[in-house]
């Protein structure tokens, strides 16, 4: 996830370029950078770093006619000056800034330094910029629809060409790109918080559409070139609340970014002879017998996730540590074990500090992170990225969902490897495929409001789950009282007949993680037990599942998943629960008091 600006028409300052970027840096601060016509060339401006470090190196009175900018979440390439945004061609005519992920990056790049390009950063993007060149025989849009054509993943993209002042080119496939026009201008962004300033009347591109900006007009067309025609949409929204895209918080517009998170982790992934994860292909996976995993906190019970459903498939041993209890276990590594650590953030010191520990120790480490650049990945000797795009509430929402689907994703690479593969996998790979439709479905119905309304008053959880539904009850109480402050604690349903069942009454409340899947009945037998102490019952079960409504209080149904997968559509529904619960009761989820979002000291 970056942002992108375009602006065309009337004249306009560097600095209020800028500013509009500004209202993107959510989105991504690796670096930022800012393309504009002046003295007839292509000015290109671009540093590491906020956006208040690229105000240190732009003349912000300067006027132009047309520019482009980009606040960047590295995903190809460290995040440094030259794999800033914007690109630009051999010629220098042409700038270019991207949003999303290019698949096929890396054989379009050999083929163009065949043709006798220079590419200078570790791009995607860079890759796009010559491409354009390549194509471009004095018509931009021409150039523009042939080399999207050869593009395979997601991208918005926003082009400009020196020999083109009044033409600005965007094109969507996979990732956001909103356009609108004011009187004398057009503006095209990643979403509308640069825009509504301009106007509220905006038209959201879709998948395909290619489209030409021109002093105040916009014609959009398809990849063959036919014009279409889009619907325009008037925005309610004041510029304050469109930054959180209409949300309240951070947390919750996380949430409902799920879908495209999942989207982004899948890009290129998943081929037609089943998962690939390119990032592992050097490592001996084929033949080792014990995978350990370390991580804190949340990425701790993605890690549970990882272990259930592996060991489930094949006879391998993963073992799994919080990383400060890790780092000073005297862990045994021999050329069999493979470590994997997970870290969102890439920074948290006791994970760093247990990769050094194993490293010493001679194991090859493969990190799973979200930030490019992040600490881990010069540490380890793989990264796979997780592709979420920034998160700013503290507590991780859309992270933890991508990290079960790189895991997923992780573990049915090394079954596949192992020539370990069958029809209820296959299931799980097709699941995964459509989880981003089926996120978006569940997203439309879902409607907690009264029943949190009701539990927000009490003082104490218990979370129970069973099997790989037990990480998703840590994480639901993990959530639950990080955000709310709510005393919220989470077992493994069988073991509460071996203490904390003492603890139910008509004031502790049992959150039951029941989808209907091969230990429902013994999770049934827990929740009966709850209930004969007096404690209500909420259940997240499968739509379907009438019975269950005689024993729980209160029920909330999940589409029916592969038994594997229930992790993945479940984790969406303690994440809303935990932040209405935290919103009701006047707190504010994005800053939970004594956190932060990532943890450098031990
Ligand atoms: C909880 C949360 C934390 C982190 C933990 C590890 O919502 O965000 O528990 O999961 O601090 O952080 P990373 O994954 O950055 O190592």
């Amino acid at each position: 996830m970056c942002g992108i600006v375009g602006i065309v028409g009337t004249e306009f300052t560097v600095g209020e370029l800028i500013d509009d970027l500004q209202k993107l840096e959510y989105r991504g601060y690796d670096s930022a950078g800012v393309a504009f016509l002046s003295t007839e060339k292509v000015n290109i401006k671009k540093s590491i770093g906020r956006i208040s470090n690229l105000r240190k190196i732009v003349e912000p009175d300067l006027f132009s006619n047309i520019g482009i900018a980009h606040t960047r979440w590295a995903t190809h390439g460290a995040p440094n000056d030259i794999n800033a945004h914007p690109h630009s061609d051999c010629t220098g005519n042409i700038a270019i800034v991207h949003n999303g992920i290019i698949e096929n990056y890396a054989e379009l790049r050999e083929i163009l330094i065949k043709n006798g390009h220079t590419i200078k950063s570790d791009t995607d993007t860079e890759v796009i910029a010559h491409l354009i060149e390549e194509n471009y025989e004095g018509d931009l849009y021409s150039a523009v629809l042939k080399s999207v054509k050869k593009l395979k993943g997601a991208y918005a993209i926003a082009v400009m060409h020196k020999a083109h002042p009044e033409t600005l080119i965007a094109a969507r496939k996979g990732s956001p790109l909103v356009v609108g026009k004011a009187n004398d201008k057009t503006i095209l962004a990643s979403d509308i918080t640069p825009i509504i300033k301009y106007t509220k009347d905006v038209v959201f591109l879709e998948d395909g559409d290619i489209a030409i900006l021109k002093g105040n007009d916009i014609r959009i067309t398809d990849v063959n070139g036919n014009i279409v025609l889009r619907k325009t949409i008037h925005i309610t929204w004041d510029e304050s609340s469109a930054e959180k895209g209409g949300y309240k918080h951070f947390m919750i517009k996380e949430i409902y970014e799920e879908p495209e998170a999942i989207e982004s982790a899948l890009v290129g992934r998943i081929k037609l002879e089943g998962p690939f994860l390119k990032e592992i292909e050097e490592f001996n996976l084929e033949t080792i017998n014990k995978i350990k995993v370390v991580a804190c906190g949340t990425s701790y019970h993605a890690a549970l996730v990882f272990k259930y459903f592996l060991e489930k498939h094949i006879n391998i041993d993963v073992e799994v540590d919080v990383a400060s209890e890790f780092r000073y276990r005297n862990v045994y590594i021999d050329d069999n074990t493979a470590v994997i650590a997970i870290s969102q953030s890439g920074e948290t010191a006791d994970t760093l500090e247990s990769v050094r520990v194993v490293k010493r120790k001679g194991a090859k480490v493969i990190a799973i992170t979200n930030v490019v650049g992040s600490t881990i990945t010069r540490e380890s000797d793989a990264t796979i990225y997780m592709n979420a795009g920034p998160e700013i509430g503290v507590a991780a929402t859309k992270t933890y969902i991508n990290q079960l689907v790189v895991l997923y994703l992780l573990g049915m690479s090394i079954l596949k490897k192992r020539n370990v593969w069958s029809e209820n996998l296959e299931k799980d790979l097709n699941f995964l495929k459509n989880s981003p439709d089926i996120f978006r479905k569940m997203f439309e119905t879902i409607d907690l409001k009264e029943l949190i309304s009701y539990y927000k008053n009490f003082n104490h959880f218990m979370y129970i789950g069973r099997g790989i539904n037990y990480p998703t009850a840590l994480e639901g109480a993990l959530k639950l009282k990080e955000i709310s402050y709510i005393n919220a604690t989470a077992y493994p349903a069988g073991e509460l007949k071996h203490g904390p069942i003492a603890l139910l009454d008509p004031t502790f409340p049992v959150f039951a993680i029941a989808p209907k899947d091969s230990l429902y009945e013994k999770m049934k037998s827990n929740i009966e037990e709850s209930k004969a102490r007096k404690a209500r019952i909420i259940a997240i079960t499968t739509e379907g599942n009438k019975e269950i409504s005689s024993i729980a209080d209160d029920v909330i149904f999940v589409p029916e998943s592969p038994e594997d997968m229930y992790p993945l559509v479940i984790a969406p529904i303690i994440q809303i629960f935990a932040y209405f619960v935290a919103d009701m009761k006047g707190y504010d989820p994005d800053k939970p008091r004594n956190l932060a979002k990532s943890v450098t000291v031990e």
